[in-house]
């Protein structure tokens, strides 16, 4: 999760969310480079003194500053690409994850195993543990097993809300009337935060989502006992 003074993107938790870092990282650099060359020439400007009156065209340096930007947003046009179908792929996924947004909270489903269904609230303020995360800790976690391929898929059953978890690379919006489908592997075990990111009235900053990374042994331990009650 984020902390303090943390500006950049989260520590990724996922193949795909590292894979997007490297994007990002790739195309700041590109950045970084164009706004030093540019700033420097205008920075130069200031020092000159050459003056040319009768410059009123120029072939050959127009062909070159029109290709030379073309070829550098390939560089970021491609990779991007790359990305966005990789994003969509769905790769044979175990576990199966309905997500229901509501105003204002979650509520959750696990379609393969006998349909184990709960609400997933944040928990208040005035309620929270001494180790707790103000607005960020919810009182039902979404428990998912590490290291397998699972699959979310996403609706709302009043307003559009979005299904938002920055260490996965995942943000799905939930719309009144579809479902939106998406894939992801948790590479490491551990607490993952992620918060309602669409504008869904009122109360939309405390719609957090919790998930419970953990061993798959330890999830069909868990998933058993819930099918139980
Ligand atoms: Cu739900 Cu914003």
């Amino acid at each position: 999760m984020s902390t303090w003074a943390n500006l950049g993107l989260q520590d990724s938790a996922s193949p795909l969310m590292e894979q997007l870092i490297f994007f990002h990282d790739h195309a700041l650099l590109i950045l970084v480079m164009i706004t030093v060359l540019v700033g420097y020439l205008m920075f130069m400007l200031f020092f000159n003194n050459y003056i040319n009156r009768f410059l009123l065209h120029g072939q050959l340096i127009e062909m070159i500053w029109t290709i030379l930007p073309a070829i550098i947003l390939l560089f970021i046009a491609f990779p991007s690409l790359r990305l966005l179908y990789l994003l969509d792929e769905i790769n044979e996924p175990s576990v199966t994850l309905k997500s229901i947004s509501h105003q204002w909270y979650w509520s959750y489903e696990y379609s393969d195993f006998n349909n184990v269904e709960f609400d997933s609230y944040m928990i208040p303020t005035n309620e929270i543990a001494n180790d707790g995360f103000r607005l960020l800790d919810v009182d039902n976690r979404i428990v998912l097993p590490m290291n397998s391929q699972i699959r979310i898929l996403v609706t709302a059953a009043d307003v559009i809300h979005s299904w938002t978890i920055p260490a996965l690379g995942v943000k799905v919006d939930g719309t009144p009337g579809r479902l939106n489908q998406t894939n992801f592997f948790i590479n490491r075990p551990g607490l993952f935060y992620g918060q309602c990111s669409k504008i869904c009235g009122a109360n939309h900053s405390f719609m957090p989502i919790v998930i419970e990374s953990v061993p798959v042994n330890y999830f069909i331990k868990w998933i058993s006992n819930n099918l139980n009650s």
